[in-house]
């Protein structure tokens, strides 16, 4: 029989990685079997369900519904769920994506029970261990038998811990294969027409716990929010964490924010691509507005994602800075990028080679 490889997603995030590597794995001349497992980390249809329509990802062959909860109730029931469902498929390789509490929770399980193990977007790291992503990629990281590392730093990261070259891959990044492989999809005219918007706007996602989690945070945070949509439109898909929190504080009193549910990958992006600035805490839009050349504000003190400041669009700014730094982008116009090495719409191929090599 042909190996078997099984690829374990959960979150919004691991949705548009691991398109391109189960397709390219799927179209190589040899021939793997592959499971997909969603762990049900995340279980609403716009975190979701929208993704495997749009994104031509299969149906999960396994759904492990486990829902939120704390991060040792997360992170158990998925090692629960998994532990069963190796031991049962005995999978000759285990494929992880990114930094959620599924990817760490797939990597102990996969160590434990000595099956091999890879990691797609290894090495990224912030070196905030307040930021429970954080924890996840030195964990998986140190777990894992092939390391696929999306840009230069990530690769020196991980040989600065110890991890020998060998293991180590640089394939550029997935997810920007899956940007790619959509572009002609996004339309801005659709977007302003659905969203009814005329002359410039801005793009706001915001859910991390260090913006969203505490009180006096939100309501900082819409104050600036607010003082951003003084300046333009400013449009918010808003992912359900602190959403509550960001009303509470007033976040759509004033008349040019307009809050939305969170948008399905083709519509969200449709927005960002007409967008004059995106203000953002997401490790992905970061990455994805480097490619598009739209300016990036990102309200974060540090970033894994550091080649999109060397070579994209993005900056790091303080909650506070936000509205003057909009004020900025504003006036200058065009943003200067360059595309980070290997961010070319191939990694997913150069991945399913070393993949397929490493288990055929
Ligand atoms: C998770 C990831 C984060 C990633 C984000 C992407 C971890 C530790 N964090 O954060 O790295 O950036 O996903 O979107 O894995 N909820 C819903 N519907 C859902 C899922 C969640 O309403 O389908 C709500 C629940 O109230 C839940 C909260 O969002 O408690 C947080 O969900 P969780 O998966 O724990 O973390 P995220 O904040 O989504
Ligand atoms: N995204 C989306 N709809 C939205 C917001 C984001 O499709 O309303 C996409 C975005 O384009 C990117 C991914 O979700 O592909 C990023 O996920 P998220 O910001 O939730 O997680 P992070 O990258 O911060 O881990």
């Amino acid at each position: 029989m042909s190996p078997l490889a099984v690829h374990v997603t959960g979150a919004r995030p691991n949705f548009p990685k691991a398109a391109p590597v189960i397709d390219a794995v799927a179209r190589h001349d040899v021939a793997v079997r592959q499971r997909l497992v969603h762990t049900g980390q995340h279980y609403d249809e716009r975190l979701s369900d929208v993704f495997f329509r749009q994104l031509g990802l299969p149906e999960p062959d396994v759904n492990l519904g486990v829902g939120s909860g704390t991060h040792a109730e997360q992170t158990a029931a998925v090692m629960v769920g998994l532990e069963r469902l190796f031991l049962d498929e005995r999978p000759d390789v285990v494929v992880v994506y990114g930094d959620v509490n599924s990817t760490v929770a797939a990597a102990l399980v996969a160590a434990k029970l000595q099956i091999p193990l890879a990691h797609v977007e290894a090495g990224l790291r912030s070196f905030d261990p307040s930021m429970p992503e954080e924890v996840n990629r030195i964990v998986t990281d140190r777990l894992a038998d092939l390391l696929f590392a999306t840009s230069a730093d990530a690769v020196a990261h991980l040989g600065n811990e110890g991890v020998p070259a060998e293991r180590i891959h640089l394939v550029g990044n997935p997810m920007i294969d899956t940007l790619l492989a959509h572009l002609g999809a996004f339309d801005v005219a659709a977007a302003r027409s659905r969203h009814d918007l005329s002359g410039q706007y801005a793009v706001a996602t915001l859910h991390r716990p260090a913006n969203v989690d505490d009180a006096a945070d939100a309501e900082a945070l819409v104050k600036t929010l607010h003082a951003v949509a003084d300046q333009l439109t400013l449009v918010l898909p808003l992912h359900p964490r602190g959403r509550a929190g960001l009303e509470a504080a007033g976040l759509s009193e004033h008349p040019g924010i307009r809050v939305l549910e969170p948008l399905g990958y083709v519509e969200f992006l449709g927005l960002v691509r007409g967008s004059a600035v995106v203000v953002t805490d997401s490790g992905g839009v970061q990455e994805e507005t480097t490619v598009l050349g739209v300016p990036c504000l990102t309200v974060r003190p540090n970033t894994e994602r550091p080649v999109t400041i060397t070579h994209g669009t993005n900056r790091l700014v303080t909650r506070e800075d936000v509205p003057w730094q909009v004020e900025q982008v504003l006036a200058a116009g065009t943003t200067a990028h360059r595309v980070p090495p290997l961010w070319d719409g191939h990694a997913g191929e150069r991945i399913a080679e070393v993949l397929v090599e490493a288990i055929a």
